[in-house]
């Protein structure tokens, strides 16, 4: 899996190297899947584009496809992007043929985003190019395409060095798609769904469709428009008809009204479906569906956010978009996992931190019940790293912007457009006309949404006027002035758009509690109180919130751990060999992995009703018996009892103390953490048994205990699904354990451990959570972290079966696990 064959002059030279062509069926669906038989080289290879250049030889791969996440790590590269491969030139092929029968259809490709610099030729003729990496794009087909034999579309990719600040990942990274139509259809994200009134009898079903005629000439069409509720049942529909110039398009209005309509809401993500078809006469020659919710969204200044009219604080995360071990490729399971995680702490949003996400993630938002705020740019004109947007802002972002709200604007998880995180520009008098010119776009695009924007250098985003562009201003790492602002502009609705950026490592405790300290390990105490210069601990921006309710809420820094930017690591300052190989993120509240941390806890306690306790550290302190061990619980019960081998050692309140919202830039690391949201004992160490029992209104509520562990006896082996689809897609996540004899996880365990995956399934990836390991994602082993590692196993497509894993380590008992593929 690590590298492919490279393409030598030789091969390249033979003539029969061509590779086999793919017969695509076109059976009547719109949108096929694009993703297979395509072939790979990285680096520059010159002709690529032409169709008989002979690519035989190279690597045959299957999108989507990230060629960094492959590796190696490595100390030469840029440890903020993830010390991974994620520049250079990289081609892709793809040769397909065509029924003759089809000759009379239209066709584009539809690419969901590719990192990056992109351009696309069809049998050598050049269709264009896209230099953003997260925006999606198409191109028109039909005038080179063959029916007679072979097609040939080839993508270059060109991504730079110092081009993110993050991991971008490389290569065609999202989905591909064969959008296959008549002469008469819906326009590529061509419909556009509103609610403008909705009451519990009724709402109103806002709808414009563009409709186009690619025939040379004229034609009149019917456009049908029906409503499916969740079960498919047609529950309102109007029908009209349109006249088509030759070559012509034209935006259709209708209305139709909905009775007792169903809310989409965070707990009942209630769907309807809208049905375009278009008819020439009695026949549909064409069917576009988009599914879309009945909802409100309001931002007020007194109440905050209110969605269906219901107060509702943002309890938000910011995600980069890699999915770990699986780097960029998009994948719908690691998707939906991420999210599920999330909202199982609590979390009801997501922040789409700094770009446009895989049209996947916002499926699943609304399917799942999260809103999102959907940001556009990290940069604009001013750059913050050499190769950044700011190279493509003059020429692109108004095509990016519209692009990017046209593709998102009917999901009804989004309820705000970023125009842009921390943008340098804030410091300039002229920043706001840049702002207003992006507002502008999204306004056009989509009235019914606010804009908004991360700000990070406040007083000078409200003194050059940007902050005035937004509709509701965000604010990053500032609860210590949420009150200066509201009081200098009572009209504002304003929120924490980033917040916190703790950093720690799962599993990992240095005693006695410190602010921050570098150890050679490269790990970070989990007490979840080191934070960067310009960071708070979570409890800050909690008593910010409780302060303030009108504040809308907050966005974390982060939820998922993420590849690249491993700060306080390598500091901004370019190469530093103390600091290798600190490799990704150590801000999220869960590792890279999928494993919470302490921190989601923390979260989870202030974040969610459903009663809960968390304890910690681990309970393995050999060598410092009767010494004092800090003790945390974290719980959503009003008070919480400790236990050390079933003695009591007292009950402790929730929010018997107060928190200093210090006020001043650069609170830590002096700031002293409270015990508001967190309750801290100081426990003589012996081993045994250490019990939190949480009580709400004095009666008990949760419990959460930890063991001191002995050797290590064995490895566990515990899959988040036992069955999977047999799609070649679908993943099993299987968590992995070091345990003692008796089933306790060992803390400190780092046992390498050997995976054996056979049958209808194979290793997709391995890892475990350390942000400092240089170990490839692509093996079949991996060391344990904080004693756990993770195994992502992949279906087959096709095949259908058992998956057997077997997992061994030297002097552990093994374990084996079995998953069905159906
Ligand atoms: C913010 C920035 C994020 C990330 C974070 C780390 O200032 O917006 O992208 O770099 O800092 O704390």
């Amino acid at each position: 899996m690590m590298n492919g064959p490279r393409l030598s002059v030789g091969v390249a030279l033979c003539a029969l190297a061509l590779s086999a062509a793919t017969p695509v069926p076109v059976s009547g669906e719109r949108r096929l899947a694009f993703n297979d038989g395509w072939r790979f080289f990285k680096g520059e290879a010159a002709g690529a584009e032409r169709p008989d250049f002979a690519d035989a030889a190279w690597r045959t791969v299957q999108l989507p496809h990230d060629w960094a996440i492959e590796g190696p790590f490595d100390s030469k590269l840029n440890p903020h992007t993830g010390a991974l491969p994620i520049f250079g030139t990289g081609w892709y092929r793809k040769s397909f043929t065509l029924p003759a029968g089809a000759a009379n259809r239209f066709y584009s490709i539809e690419f969901d985003g590719a990192m990056s610099n992109a351009r696309v030729w069809l049998n050598g003729h050049e269709l264009g190019g896209r230099p953003y990496g997260y925006i999606g794009f198409s191109f028109d087909l039909t005038p080179y395409l063959r029916f007679d034999g072979d097609n040939v579309i080839a993508v270059r990719l060109a991504p730079e060095d110092h081009s993110s600040r993050w991991y971008p990942g490389a290569g065609i990274y999202r989905n591909v798609w064969l959008d296959v139509t008549g002469p008469q259809h819906v326009a590529r994200w061509g419909t556009y769904v509103t609610t403008p009134e909705v009451s519990g009898e009724k709402a109103t079903i806002a709808v414009k469709t563009e409709l186009r005629n690619r025939a040379g000439s004229a034609a009149t069409v019917a456009l049908r428009t029906s409503v499916l509720d969740a079960d498919g049942k047609s529950v309102a529909q109007t029908s009209s008809q349109a006249t088509l110039a030759a070559g012509g398009s034209s935006t259709e209005s209708a209305s139709l009204s909905l009775a007792h309509p169903q809310r989409w809401d965070i707990d009942r993500p209630y769907l309807y479906t809208l049905v375009s078809e278009v008819l020439d006469g009695q026949r549909v020659v064409d069917r576009y569906t988009t599914p879309f919710g009945v909802r409100t969204i309001a931002f007020d200044k007194t109440q905050g956010f209110l969605l269906n009219g219901r107060k509702m604080k943002l309890q938000g995360v910011c995600n980069h978009a890699d999915l770990g071990a699986l780097g960029m490729a998009v994948n719908r399971r690691a998707t939906e996992r991420q999210l599920q995680i999330m909202k199982a702490a609590g979390v009801n949003a997501i922040r789409t931190s700094h770009n446009p996400p895989s049209p996947e993630l916002l499926e699943f938002c609304d399917r799942l019940g999260l809103v999102v705020m959907d940001e556009a740019f990290d940069m604009w004109r001013i750059p913050k790293v050499p190769n950044g947007y700011s190279k493509y802002f003059d020429e692109w972002s108004e095509r990016d912007v519209r692009d990017m709200v046209r593709r998102d604007r009917n999901h009804p998880s989004i309820i705000m457009w970023s125009i842009g995180n921390e943008i340098p520009e804030q410091g300039s008098k002229d920043g706001w006309k840049d702002a207003k010119r992006l507002v502008d776009f999204f306004h056009q695009e989509d009235p019914t949404r606010p804009t908004t924007s991360a700000f990070n250098n406040w007083s000078d985003a409200i003194a050059n006027k940007l902050a005035d562009q937004v509709d509701v201003p965000g604010f990053n790492y500032k609860p210590m002035f949420y009150g200066k602002v509201l009081q200098d502009h009572p009209d504002w609705a304003i929120f924490g758009s980033e917040t916190a950026s703790t950093v720690s490592s799962r599993g990992v405790y240095h005693l006695p509690i410190e602010k921050y300290e570098k150890h050679d390990s490269l790990q970070i105490s989990s007490y979840d109180i080191i934070v960067p210069a310009w960071a708070t601990p979570p409890d800050v921006e909690f008593a910010a919130q409780d302060r303030f309710p009108n504040v809308m809420g907050e966005f974390v820094w982060t939820g998922f751990d993420y590849l690249g930017e491993p700060t306080p690591y390598f500091g901004g300052r370019g190469p530093n060999e103390k600091d290798w190989p600190a490799r990704s993120s150590y801000f999220g509240m869960v590792d890279l992995a999928g494993f919470p941390k302490d921190r989601y806890y923390l979260y989870q306690s202030v974040w969610s009703k459903a009663p809960m306790v968390h304890v910690l550290p681990h309970w393995n302190w050999a060598g410092r018996e009767g010494q004092n061990i800090p003790v945390m619980a974290y719980s959503n019960g009003d008070e919480v009892e400790l236990f050390l081998n079933g003695k009591s050692l007292g009950r402790k309140k929730r929010f018997s103390e107060p928190v200093e919202i210090p006020v001043g830039n650069n609170i830590s690391p002096d700031h002293k953490f409270s015990t508001r949201y967190r309750l801290l004992w100081q426990v003589p160490y012996q081993p045994g048994t250490l019990k939190a029992v949480a009580y709400q209104g004095g009666k008990q509520v949760a419990v959460d205990e930890v063991h001191t562990a002995g050797v290590a006896a064995k490895v566990r082996l515990i899959a988040d699904r036992g069955a999977i689809q047999a799609d070649g897609e679908d993943l099993s996540f299987i968590t992995v354990r070091i345990e003692d004899k008796d089933g306790n996880l060992v803390p400190g365990a780092d046992n390498l451990v050997h995976f054996t995956v056979t049958g209808a399934g194979s290793i997709a990836a391995v890892d475990n959570g350390n942000a400092a390991t240089v170990e490839p994602f692509q093996a079949n082993q991996r060391k344990a972290f904080s004693g756990m590692a993770l195994l992502i196993v992949r279906s087959q497509k096709g095949q259908k079966g058992s998956i057997h894993i077997t997992a061994t380590s030297d002097r552990l008992a093994q374990a084996v696990a079995d998953i069905a593929a159906r």
